[in-house]
């Protein structure tokens, strides 16, 4: 869609630009790319201690600075159960670390591409590439609502922390449903809210650039999903702190189709329930009389 004819995000009280919240996103990565760059480092949507930094590095022998690039806030890898030779895309690749982790799973027979819209971003991703030696991925600019890739072509798709950021969400699952193949599967890191964010929060293009705004309720995100096509849409971590209203959630997906290159088991990943909050039923028995009323 181009920029010019995009959609605008009606609230109730104020109406946020889709362009607008993409301009001030690329603007926010652009600075931290920049900063990566010059050799600063920098944390955007997660706290450290939901990347295992070391972990990574150990496992995938990669080095300290490019781990750092890292601004996730999660391990989609954990549950995406990449194979050998598998095409992999990572919306919102950023620095590139998953698709450099990625890419030693997938092995020299397979292939991992990272979109990204942000230039300053990409070109972070490429310099790191040298670094890693990394012959197997490749960097594409573009948004994740209108895909640089062609359709039924991708394996697996991952995402850490991105899809929060985009303003039109239907678009972006919609577009992940196109370039995978029948059969394909869909893992995810991404901020989720328990409950709708009060509008003054969604109104911030402040709040959006940092993973905040942007981020579903986590029950309407898997319905955009089946909504776009995706079957064996569920949560399968997050949400278990009822003191976080915003939290980083595990997602995953697959298109219909040909289920036999699916790794063994995928289908039988338990999803995992919300910790209630204070005011549910099951608490209520124990809590009468305190915050419940
Ligand atoms: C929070 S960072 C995460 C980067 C990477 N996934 C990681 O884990 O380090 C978000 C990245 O998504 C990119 N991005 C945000 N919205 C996008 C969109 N609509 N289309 C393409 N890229 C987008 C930004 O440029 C930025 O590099």
């Amino acid at each position: 869609m181009a920029e010019s004819t995009m959609a605008e995000i009606t609230l109730a009280e104020v109406t946020l630009a889709e362009s607008a919240v993409r301009d001030r996103v690329r603007e926010h990565y652009a600075s931290i790319a920049r900063q990566a760059l010059a050799g600063k480092r920098s944390a955007c949507c997660g706290a450290d201690d939901v990347i295992p930094l070391e972990a990574i590095q150990v496992q995938d022998a990669l080095p300290q600075d490019v781990v750092e690039t890292s601004l996730g806030c999660g391990t989609p890898l954990e549950i995406a159960r990449l194979q050998s030779g598998e095409t992999l895309l990572d919306l919102g690749s950023g620095g590139g670390l998953d698709c450099f982790m990625a890419a030693k799973r997938v092995g020299p027979e397979g292939r991992v591409i990272g979109v990204d819209m942000t230039p300053d971003m990409l070109a972070l991703a490429n310099k790191n590439a040298e670094k890693v030696g990394a012959t197997n991925v490749e960097f594409r600019k573009g948004f994740l609502e209108e895909l640089p890739v062609a359709d039924n072509s991708v394996d697996v798709i991952i995402s850490n922390c991105v899809v929060n950021l985009a303003a039109d969400k239907d678009a972006v699952f919609r577009e992940a449903f196109r370039v995978l193949k029948p059969g394909g599967r869909v893992a995810i890191s991404d901020m989720v809210s328990r409950l709708p964010l009060p509008e003054v929060i969604r109104a911030s293009v402040e709040s959006w650039a940092a993973c905040v705004s942007g981020a579903l309720v986590d029950e309407d995100y898997l319905a955009k999903m089946r909504k776009a096509g995706f079957v064996g849409v569920k949560k399968v971590a997050g949400g278990a702190n009822r003191l976080e209203p915003v939290y980083s959630a595990k997602i995953v997906a697959r298109k219909p189709g040909d289920v036999s290159r699916l790794p063994a088991g995928w289908d039988d990943m338990v999803p995992v329930a919300n910790a209630g909050s204070c005011c549910d039923d099951a608490a209520l028995a124990v809590r009468k009389g305190s915050c419940c009323g």
